[in-house]
């Protein structure tokens, strides 16, 4: 799995990364053979000290100017050379002296590093990095009952291959493997912790009541042939507000708003079939409209000129919709066009200027706020209760999936360690934060079945070398240990054991307990001594290792680090520590 489009990669001051294509006017140091290199280290001591003669003899200020300002250098004489590369091709460099300048856009080519021009301080500088990830040094132990790792990062919602949020079920829509979308365990999970842990991080909601039926009135524009009563629904114990309109569904009763300070809505709602609620945003600047029309139907999203459309559903009971407009908007405009998303509208540049009922039904409690994470939390919560197989505990994934040639093809149903461990996450968390909710506790204990069932049976449970246990993310022939989702499989387990209530921890504990086994064994074969491997496809296949990304590489430490604060005595801390050296070019050392 990915997930790292909103990986913020920590470059602070806002520089894009360089573009080697723009200017090939940098040129790096590089030594080139062994002659030169002699006579380079003759130089060196010659510049050594001319250097210190100048530094001597300068300011502090002219010698920043020397190692910061590339002028400085004064590449003017240099002269042209062609560099002969392995024998292969040749570039063009520069020489001055004995010294030779490479392009840097060859050099991030040819060792994938990065580079970026910057000016802060009234500097123009030239920041070379080695990765390009994050690491997050956990402050504390880890809590099952608190943040997830580093989640309130997270905006999963927002990933390009998020079709939209399902206003069905409130959670995401995927189509990472599948373009027509599919509901993937992994990213609800991923979608419900992260707004779990912005509940914990980010400022107190603000919220406004636009209409409650009880205290809160709004004033609807009501048009002849239509009908809108407030009346008492005993089945919600609360005053509610009916409506009907006439055939002629345009004109629909209206609530004409002009506001511009939150746009997460949320409301109860029955809608009979052809009845819509909409909501009318209005580009501030251009004053361009756009419909968001929840409507009684199936679908996820469709889209017509400005009027985008999000079925809820056609049951005849009342639901409670969480939506944040803006990223139903976002993706309403993108699913026409993958160009459109990338105009960013952001909060600043809309405004909802009515709300429209269509048809019949009933509203209540219609609020905007800030934020809803904690609803938006249990959508998430409530999927893996409805949507678990009863049978085998499990989440199924219905796209299909073929990880690499040699392995086989994971047929629409598969079982994910990964997914069960994350939704276990989710599912413990909410026991906790419902103040014990049986439903979910039950839920996860169910979960933990398929880690008992071999992945060759429809299980995630592979055993390496006759010896280990590990739990698969992707339960191939043959198996492939990715580390990534084996550790998310275990914080979930940690999780459940965590919350359980006393005698119901056993099962968790000793398939956690059996994976950190496996895991403190297994661990050293992921370490390439500069770069670690994703999974174990070069062990079981005999083909070259799947190197893992920087951000996975990043993704790698930062569990380590996580695990090391619950498992003290183990080679997590100073594995993670070794690992993070890979990030700035460090590399074990050679025979
Ligand atoms: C977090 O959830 C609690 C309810 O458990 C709520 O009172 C609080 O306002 C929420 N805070 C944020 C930032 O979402
Ligand atoms: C609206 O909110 C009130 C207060 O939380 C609640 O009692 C009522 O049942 C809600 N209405 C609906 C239709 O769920
Ligand atoms: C829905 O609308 C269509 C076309 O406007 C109409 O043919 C159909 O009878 C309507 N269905 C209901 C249940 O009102």
């Amino acid at each position: 799995m990915t997930f790292f489009q909103d990986n913020k990669f920590g470059r602070s001051r806002g520089h894009n990364i360089y573009e080697p294509r723009d200017a090939s006017i940098f040129f790096i140091m590089m030594r080139l053979n062994v002659k030169v290199a002699l006579l380079f280290l003759l130089s060196i001591g010659v510049l050594t000290i001319v250097v210190l003669y100048s530094i001597c003899g300068t300011s502090e200020k002219d010698w920043q100017r020397l190692k910061y300002n590339p002028k400085a250098l004064d590449l003017q004489g240099a002269d042209e050379i062609d560099c002969d590369i392995n024998g292969e091709y040749v570039i063009s460099c520069r020489k001055e002296g004995e010294e030779v300048y490479i392009p840097f856009s060859f050099l991030h080519r040819y060792f994938e590093v990065y580079g970026k021009l910057a000016t802060y301080d009234g500097l123009e500088r030239f920041e070379w990095s080695h990765s390009y990830s994050k690491i997050y040094h956990p402050k504390s132990k880890y809590d099952p009952k608190g943040v997830f790792m580093y989640f309130e990062n997270y905006n999963v919602e927002v990933r390009e291959r998020v079709k939209c949020v399902s206003a069905i079920e409130g959670v995401p829509v995927s189509t990472q493997w599948d373009s027509q979308g599919y509901y993937y365990p992994t990213q609800i999970a991923q979608f419900g912790l992260s707004h779990y842990s912005k509940n914990l991080t980010e400022p107190e909601p603000r919220r406004k009541v636009i209409d409650d039926s009880e205290k809160d009135l709004a004033k609807w524009i009501v048009p002849v042939n239509a009908k809108l009563e407030r009346s008492y629904d005993s089945s919600v114990e609360s005053r509610i507000l009916k409506f009907v309109t006439s055939e002629n569904y345009l004109e629909g009763i209206r609530l004409r708003m002009d506001h511009v300070m939150y746009f997460v809505m949320r409301l109860d709602i029955i809608l009979s079939s052809n009845s819509s609620f909409t909501v009318t945003l209005q580009k501030r600047e251009t004053k361009e409209l756009y419909y968001l029309h929840y409507i009684c139907s199936d679908i996820w999203i469709t889209v017509q000129d400005n009027n985008i459309y999000h079925g809820i559903g056609t049951s005849q009971e009342w639901k409670t919709l969480t939506r944040d407009l803006i990223i139903d908007l976002q993706k309403g405009l993108s699913y026409l066009d993958k160009d459109r998303s990338k105009q960013k509208l952001p909060r600043s540049k809309l405004k909802i200027i009515c709300m429209t009922l269509r048809g019949s039904g009933s509203i209540d409690n219609l609020t905007l706020s800030s934020s809803e994470h904690i609803q938006q939390f249990y959508d998430a919560a409530e999927w893996f209760v409805r949507h678990q197989d009863r049978e085998t505990g499990g989440w199924q994934i219905y796209a299909r999936r073929r990880v690499a040639p040699g392995f086989n093809e994971l047929q629409p149903g598969w079982y994910s360690a990964m997914s069960q461990g994350q939704a276990i996450s989710v599912l413990s968390r909410a026991y906790y934060h419902s103040g014990g909710d049986i439903r979910y506790l039950t839920a996860a204990l169910k979960g933990l079945k398929p880690f008992n069932v071999p992945s060759s049976e429809g299980g995630v449970r592979a055993i390496f070398l006759d010896k280990y246990t590990w739990y698969e993310e992707y339960p191939t022939k043959p198996s492939l240990f990715v580390l990534n989702g084996f550790i998310y499989s275990l914080l979930g387990l940690y999780d459940l054991m965590s919350i359980s209530p006393h005698g119901h921890a056993q099962e968790a504990e000793s398939l956690y307990t059996e994976g950190i086994t496996s895991l403190k064994a297994m661990l050293p074969l992921f370490d390439m001594g500069s770069v670690t491997v994703y999974d174990l496809r070069h062990f079981t296949l005999g083909i070259s290792p799947n190197l893992a990304r920087w951000d996975y590489h990043a993704t790698h430490v930062n569990q380590l680090l996580l695990l090391s604060t619950i498992e003290d005595d183990s080679p997590f801390k100073t594995t993670a520590e070794r690992w993070i050296g890979y990030m700035s070019g460090k590399r074990a050392d050679h025979n």
